[in-house]
């Protein structure tokens, strides 16, 4: 059977990224380029600033994924672009770009879901086997989906209010560590102990969604309280205590959620599917529980955005023949 090799892109927050894949399995190239320092003198990503490193970067990451991977243009069989979630500006400047080239080369054009592609990082690690569980957990999102066929994605719970990563990041800040802050603080929870006790929300409620603001808060007013009475507090023990609490919670909602559904697989994506505690946690409790279940985390360049993981999730698409018009929009609230 012939091969298929698809051109990807995702420009949808900070990283613009080009990626040649074959059969949605196999990564030729994945180029990105990452405006992490542009962003960081402000705390956080600025939109404006990221769509003009978008336009930069865009052209020269096309030209580096074809390089790498010694394709041209004539080797395409389709183009795939992320046209949500994520911030309008940054998505429209991927989209431009994909549209360009299906149209100039007469390539079918593939809209592909952010989130979809996080949950298909796992394609570049193992088999996926459906009905399978995923923990999806960045800057943006904290969800469980189940995915019952190639595509189809069911979420059994969200978060009401803060995403984990950006729980992360926000706690960070106030213990003055750079945006974004959640592999550092993950380092620092690895030294220290969970001594503050902070709260585990809605783990007694017989949901799957999760709640990260009451704990942020807690964090920062006990900050902000230790620096009134001028009291020392251990750093490594504030981010361990954090942690704890996030851990936790993902943990408490995953295996409610596997005790509903129980499947032969838990895919974990998304940027704090880095976290090398959620790893080492979400290991011992499928062994504590003896559980026949396969726990997948991508290669740790595949956690955050790229555009490999819009390349898998875009094969699924084109096997079913689902293509996108010329006039595709970008669609910054983009869920399942
Ligand atoms: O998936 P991602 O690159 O962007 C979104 O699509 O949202 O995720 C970025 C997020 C940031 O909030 C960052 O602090 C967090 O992932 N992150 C981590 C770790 N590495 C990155 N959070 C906890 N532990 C880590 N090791």
């Amino acid at each position: 059977e012939k091969d298929t090799l698809i051109l990807s892109f995702e420009s949808s927050c900070d990283e613009t990224s080009v990626a040649v894949i074959k059969n949605g399995k196999e990564i030729l190239a994945n180029i990105i380029a990452t405006q992490i320092k542009s962003h960081q003198r402000f705390g956080g990503v600025v939109p404006e600033v990221a769509s003009r490193h978008h336009v930069e970067e865009v052209t020269k990451c096309i030209n580096l994924a074809l390089e790498k991977a010694q394709v041209g243009y004539e080797d395409l069989d389709a183009v795939a672009v992320t046209y949500g979630p994520g911030l309008v500006g940054s998505l429209l400047i991927g989209i431009m770009a994909a549209k360009t080239v299906a149209f100039a080369h007469d390539l079918p054009l593939i809209k592909v879901n952010h989130l979809a592609g996080h949950i298909y990082s796992a394609n570049f690690v193992t088999d996926l086997q459906y009905p399978f569980m995923s923990l999806l957990v960045s800057g943006g999102h904290t969800e469980l989906v189940l995915v019952t066929a190639p595509g189809v994605f069911h979420t059994l719970g969200d978060t009401r209010d803060d995403a984990v990563g950006e729980a992360y990041d926000k706690i960070g800040r106030v213990l003055g560590i750079n945006y974004p802050a959640g592999k550092k603080v993950d380092e620092m929870a690895a030294v220290g102990k969970d001594t503050f006790n902070f709260p585990r929300a809605m783990v007694q409620e017989d949901n799957l969604d999760f709640s990260f603001s009451g704990l942020k808060s807690a964090f920062i007013n006990t900050v902000h309280h230790a620096d009134q009475v001028h009291e020392e507090l251990n750093k490594d023990d504030l981010a361990a205590s954090f942690q704890g609490a996030v851990l936790d919670i993902l943990v408490n909602k995953t295996f409610k959620a596997l005790k509903q559904h129980p499947v032969k697989q838990l895919i974990v994506g998304g940027g704090v599917s880095a976290n090398q505690g959620l790893r080492k946690r979400l290991a011992e409790e499928i062994k504590e529980r003896n559980l026949d279940m396969e726990l997948v985390f991508p290669p740790l360049r595949l956690c955050g955005d790229n555009a490999a993981m819009i390349g898998a999730m875009a094969q699924i698409q084109y096997d079913k023949g689902d293509f996108a018009d010329l006039d595709l929009n970008a669609d910054p609230s983009l869920d399942f």
